[in-house]
């Protein structure tokens, strides 16, 4: 088999591996990631989340130098490092799996999609602007899992919980009318070799998938 017959083979098994792996530690145990482990990782990120950007989208953002309508923020070692310190000293997040999960975890991607400002469109425009927008960053984000999965990354698409306040996005300076729609907690172990410190649990829904939904449409013709 040539190499171009076999594309549909490697896309469905990279489709078919992707799975939520829900990474955690306590937030004393986390360490930090080797630095030859963290350049390579973080290139994958980086390579990872360009590739992810050619998802599809139909309306721009406002911003005439982004296109775009997702944006994503990227944490490093070093600044999960400082976030965890803010989610563990700040009472007012009370999330511990959250902190467990920023603990464990190698880099973190913050993406957000971009809400339609213009107050003169009609607000009728404006929610299915919106609808799409969130749209094209879940395709975005779908693409950024299968990535991350190819490289044999474990990831974590999460809502994100708390990282999705006001004073979160103030901290990180992302800019207030945006909206998270994913918290992407990614793991630099070997995906053989998980830190024995680390636990890893699956997504609740990972085996209740049929394929009922897929449904034959039939045409109820009013017509004579
Ligand atoms: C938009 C979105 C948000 C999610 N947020 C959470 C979350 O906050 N907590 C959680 O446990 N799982 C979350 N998940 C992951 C799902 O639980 C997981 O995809 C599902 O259980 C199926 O498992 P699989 O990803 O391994 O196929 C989210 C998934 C999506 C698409």
């Amino acid at each position: 088999m040539n190499s171009e017959q076999n594309k549909p083979q490697v896309l469905e098994s990279i489709i078919r591996a992707r799975k939520t792996d829900k990474i955690t530690c306590e937030v004393e145990d986390r360490r930090p990631v080797p630095d030859e482990r963290q350049q390579h990782g973080n290139a994958i990120v980086l390579h990872s989340l360009e590739v992810a950007g050619w998802a599809p989208f139909h309306y721009p953002s406002n911003d005439k130098n982004i296109h775009e309508p997702w944006r994503a923020y990227v944490l490093w070692d070093e600044e999960v490092s400082n976030l965890l310190r803010e989610l563990t000293n700040e009472h007012r997040f009370k999330q511990s799996k959250l902190q467990k999960l920023t603990a464990a975890c190698s880099a973190l991607v913050l993406v957000t999609w971009i809400p339609e400002q213009r107050t003169e469109i009609r607000e009728e425009n404006r929610n299915i602007i919106n609808e799409e927008n969130l749209a094209a960053a879940a395709a975005m984000v779908q693409n950024f899992l299968l990535m991350l999965t190819a490289h044999g990354m474990r990831n974590y698409w999460s809502s994100g919980g708390d990282l999705g306040k006001p004073d979160v996005f103030e901290l990180l300076g992302i800019p207030k009318q945006e909206r998270l729609i994913a918290a992407v907690f990614i793991d630099y172990d070997d995906m053989k070799d998980l830190q024995p410190y680390k636990t890893c649990a699956p997504g609740k829904h990972r085996d209740k998938r049929t394929t009922n939904w897929i449904q034959q449409s039939s045409i109820h013709s009013k017509s004579p």
